[in-house]
């Protein structure tokens, strides 16, 4: 089983990013399963059931969130009806609407994807440690085949996660911070791990925002409104992962980057 899979995709310039590039990587790899970390697609906070059902409709099969899950209001609209979209398992059981895993069928199999937060330098939410035992539980019910996306600030927690699961998932993946990291391995039990997979949206901006307001932020040390950038040159950050059909372990993982250093090549 191949997955594919796309860093945070950010505000327009990420949406249209995606709409270029994904059918080309799908052509260029053939995954069985797309999954697309939408959190911050629009204007760079949260998602709208347009941008949803576009992320489905340009290629994803399952859409992932983060922090920012809820900073569009319309979230609370259509999550409920959201079959292919997973917000952070370890938010609060009882009050939060949503899944935080959710199954896709792979010819005669099931990929289990779970989303999951960090919480060090985060909004203090569940303890991810507990609920992924929980959710590793459940999914290895019906399948060996796990992938987690695990939204984390802090390179040492996300490490500290992959080992914890380490030979329990098939592939754990990090997002939010919005760099790709030079790290994707196979930990020694067989799970895929990259402390994070990167962006997907504007390459000249700082982490996707308008640089003038977040370097004025850094030199006043006063409060300025970021905004996202909406135009310009492109980066679409992406890695790639072979789960064994049997096992369930991860065989290989690669991670890249499209942009106008590294062009995208059949
Ligand atoms: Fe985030």
């Amino acid at each position: 089983m191949r997955i594919l899979f796309c860093g945070d995709v950010v505000g327009s310039l990420g949406r249209e990013t995606i709409t270029t590039y994904l059918p080309k990587l799908k052509k260029k790899y053939r995954p069985q399963v797309t999954i697309v970390n939408g959190e911050n697609a629009a204007a760079g906070r949260g998602i709208t059931e347009k941008i949803y059902k576009k992320l489905l409709q340009d290629g994803a099969d399952v859409v992932t969130l983060g922090n920012h899950a809820w900073d569009n209001h319309q979230i609370f609209e259509f999550i409920e009806d959201a079959k292919k979209m997973v917000r952070p398992a370890n938010f609060p059981k009882e009050t939060t609407p949503g899944v935080g895993m959710v199954f896709v069928k792979v010819n005669q199999q099931e990929l289990a994807v779970i989303n999951l937060q960090a919480r060090a330098f985060m909004t203090a939410i569940d303890d991810p440690f507990t609920v992924i035992d929980e959710l590793i539980e459940e999914a290895r019910e019906r399948t060996p085949h796990i992938f987690v996306d695990f939204h984390g600030e802090t390179t040492s927690e996300k490490q500290a996660m992959s080992w914890y699961i380490d030979g329990r998932v098939s592939a754990i993946v990090g997002t939010h911070t919005h760099v790709q990291t030079n790290d994707a391995r196979i930990l020694p039990q067989g799970t895929g791990y990259i402390t994070d997979v990167g962006m997907t949206g504007p390459y000249d901006g700082i982490l996707g925002m308008d640089r003038t307001a977040v370097i004025e932020k850094f030199r006043t040390a006063l409060p300025h409104r970021f905004e996202v950038v909406t135009e310009g040159r492109e980066l679409l950050s992406y890695c790639v992962i072979d789960i064994d059909d049997v096992t369930g372990k991860t065989k290989k993982i690669e991670a890249n980057l499209i942009n106008p250093d590294r062009p995208f090549k059949e």
